[in-house]
């Protein structure tokens, strides 16, 4: 080859390179958002979103140095919904990411349909314990919880305090199954005996036959897994019938979050347990709020908190790739190797791809869920089940 062609071959070539990353750097990265917008969730579904926002803005529309493009699902909160819903953003809209979402039935139906598909899904609520258990896959990641965490925790607080007998309330679904079965190995670990275990089906508020059944038998504390719509509804009706004065009702804080304006007088100085609080009072939670509130005109909860952290997290394995999203195992690993510096406090990521955090114990005051302590600190999810 002579001078001239080799260089003239070098030059196209050079050209074709530049062409390809200038196209790379402007290709927007779609984003599935799969989350409730109408149903008892709504509000949770919101928050998730607007805390997803709010951590774009302030990478100035950018992760990992691409635009982003949103497609937006309304799950209803409705697992039978689920598959089709999820399947659309995959097959129809050709989402480069999935995040979503609030209900742990139609959570574990993406999880399923992310593992077939190979697509990146981030959950940015939905506790199934099974996500990061036996479903557990290198392109799945939590931002919020397992549902056995902070149940766990209320359990093994409960039972210190010396609580002996306990009655649960739940939904009954997965997320309520499996808070029950948390709280009842922490408490139980402790000393205490769950006596009975009682039930509505999601999302039903109708508790007053079962208020009527606690107060008959007495416990020494109830636990309640309700959240939205349904934990206002479920906190105002147990003190309307006056049990908040006798028998002290705790639970996961979603029971209390983000809800304590409708709840009022009847949340006062309930105990839960939960990896967010008011009044952490650090400078990175300060700086969240306080942009969270200018920017949305409403104030943060946990659901703000694990939808800013869900794009954290996308940015760090996109940052890792250089916004490549196929380099499945280098976007994994980056993950998994960070700390991530949430508005909670910073946390990491197990094996399993759930977050590694503080369960804190928070008292309601006023409007608030203000930390009280540290009830277990760097909690991990045992992750049964996951082979990773
Ligand atoms: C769930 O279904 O996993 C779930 C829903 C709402 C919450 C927490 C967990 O606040």
């Amino acid at each position: 080859m002579s001078q001239r062609v080799a260089r003239t071959t070098l030059t196209a070539l050079a050209l074709a390179c530049i062409a390809t990353l200038g196209h790379a750097q402007q290709a927007k990265l779609k984003v599935g958002l799969m989350l409730p917008y109408s149903g008892t969730y709504a509000a949770l579904g919101v928050a998730i979103e607007n805390g997803f926002k709010l951590r774009l803005d302030e990478q100035g529309g950018k992760l990992g140095g691409r635009e982003i493009e949103f497609v937006k699902v309304d799950d209803e909160s409705d697992p039978a919904k689920a598959t089709d819903n999820v399947n659309k953003l995959i097959k129809r809209d050709n989402v480069d990411v999935i995040v979503g979402t609030v209900h742990s039935g139609v959570t574990i139906a993406m999880a399923k349909a992310a593992k077939e598909s190979g697509t990146v899904l981030i959950v940015p609520n939905g506790g199934a314990d099974a996500v990061t258990g036996p479903m557990c896959a290198q392109n799945i990641f939590r931002s919020s919880f397992s549902n056995w965490q902070p149940a766990y925790a209320m359990g093994e607080v409960a039972g210190k305090q010396g609580k002996k007998k306990a009655i649960t309330i739940t939904w009954k679904y997965a997320a309520g199954d499996e808070s029950v079965a948390g709280f009842k190995e922490g408490f139980e670990k402790a000393g205490g005996k769950v006596d009975k275990q009682l039930a509505v089906p999601f999302p039903n508020v109708e508790f007053q036959a079962l208020l009527t059944e606690i107060a008959a038998a007495k416990p020494d504390v109830v636990y309640a897994f309700f959240a939205g719509g349904g934990a206002v509804k479920f906190v105002k009706d147990y003190a309307a019938a006056g049990l908040n004065k006798t028998i002290p009702l705790v639970g996961p804080g979603f029971l209390t979050d983000g809800t304590l304006e409708a709840q009022g007088e009847s949340a006062q100085g309930m105990l839960t347990t939960l990896h967010y609080a008011d009044g952490l009072d650090t400078p990175r939670d300060t700086s969240f709020r306080t942009a969270y509130a200018k920017t949305f005109k409403l104030q943060p909860d946990v659901y703000a908190v694990q939808g800013y952290d869900a794009a954290q997290m996308l940015a760090i394995g996109l940052n890792a790739v250089k916004g490549d999203i196929s380099k499945k195992a280098e976007f994994a690993s980056a993950i998994e190797h960070a700390k991530i510096d949430s508005p909670r406090g910073q946390f990491t990521i197990s094996k399993a791809h759930n977050p590694v955090q503080d369960i804190y114990l928070r008292k309601v005051a006023g409007n608030e869920n203000k930390v009280v302590s540290v009830a277990v600190k760097n909690l991990a999810d045992p992750a049964r089940g996951c082979k990773l």
